[in-house]
């Protein structure tokens, strides 16, 4: 067994290692490994084609791995002790259009054994839990967008999995569903893995955070400790007339702190460790040498800088 998987901690609800897979050429998933613990949040972030899918795919048992170890809860990947313990809730819909979304949970409780009361109370708790209590009966070739994808996590959840598995759940949603979904998913209370390629999203949600790029896992962490590691300093963007500029820079150059200043755009952008802390400093220098600012930004790093300086590209296309 992969020593990852091995070591997985006691309370570890999924522990995979050295997963691989190939197609073709294409080296899809390239010797992934991470845990989720019990109650965690994870979420695998990463831009197209990065093997998000795959990955998932593997871990939950429906594509077979080339390499590499799954444990869920426990159990061995693809068992159905590990199939049973996950929710997995495709990239795309899974429900029958054509049934109402009490017909489809009625058809999916079923695969799972449940009948009678307890089914019928089962899909009135999780229609509850994602916000279609009032909508049950209703044709899911009827539904927006967004109300598509919740009954979809619906059907996921029927079952009361130990580890809900969402891949991408909100690309093409309303904000309105998007906020529901990302409100359900932070208050289940069980272990999550989370795919997306929406860093604010992955902020926003995730206990800890992979990062995945060309099949491998190349960072992992915490948000504030992923960017504190790989996100750069803040930048300060200082706006002013182009015959100020030069004036400006100079200025700048000899305030305390300050790490670069360079022209972007015919603007100033002052790298600092600190942006807020810096503007009294820099609007005392303008007032002082009568230079009007016409625009101030400052902008910590974020995800996205952590991955543009991990790989040297954007997340987004
Ligand atoms: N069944 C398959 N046959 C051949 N190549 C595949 C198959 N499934 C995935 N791939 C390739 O493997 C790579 C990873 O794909 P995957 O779907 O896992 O990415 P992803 O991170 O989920 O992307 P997205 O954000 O677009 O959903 C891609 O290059 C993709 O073209
Ligand atoms: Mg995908």
């Amino acid at each position: 067994m992969h020593d990852a998987v091995a070591c997985g901690s006691a309370d570890a609800m999924l522990v995979c290692g050295g997963l691989r897979k190939r197609f073709g050429e294409r080296l899809a998933v390239d010797g992934v490994s991470f845990s989720i613990g019990v109650g965690e949040c994870y979420g695998l972030l990463g831009p197209n084609g990065a093997g998000k899918t795959t990955t998932i795919s593997m871990l939950c048992g429906l594509t077979e791995r080339d390499e590499g170890e799954v444990s869920i809860d426990g159990h061995t990947g693809g068992s159905l002790e590990a199939k049973t313990a996950v929710g997995y809730v495709p990239q795309d819909l899974a429900l029958y259009p054509d049934l109402s979304a009490t017909e489809n949970l009625t058809f999916f409780g079923r695969l799972y054994g449940l009948s009678g009361r307890e089914l019928e109370d089962r899909i009135h708790e999780t229609l509850e839990l994602v916000g279609l209590a009032d909508r049950g009966k209703d044709r899911i070739a009827t539904y927006s967008g967004g109300m598509k994808r919740r009954a979809n996590m619906a059907a996921g959840l029927l079952h009361r999995p130990k580890l809900l598995v969402l891949d991408e759940p909100t690309v093409g949603v309303d904000p309105q569903s998007r906020n529901a979904i990302l409100e359900t998913v932070g208050n289940l209370g069980i272990a999550v893995l989370y795919t997306t390629h929406y860093m604010e999203e992955a902020s926003k949600l995730c206990d800890r955070i992979g990062i995945i790029d060309d099949g491998k896992l190349i960072a992992e962490g915490t948000a504030p400790s992923l960017i504190a590691e790989h996100g750069g300093l803040d930048k300060v963007q200082l706006s002013c007339a182009v015959s100020d500029l030069d004036a400006l820079t100079t200025s700048c150059r000899a305030l305390e702190g300050i790490h670069d200043v360079r022209e972007v755009d015919g603007s100033l952008e002052l790298t600092t460790d600190h942006g807020p802390a810096l503007l009294p400093a820099v609007v005392a220098i303008a007032a002082r040498r009568g230079i009007e600012l016409t625009g101030v930004e400052v902008r910590s790093p974020n995800l996205e800088d952590v991955f543009l300086s991990l790989t040297g590209k954007e997340l987004r296309d």
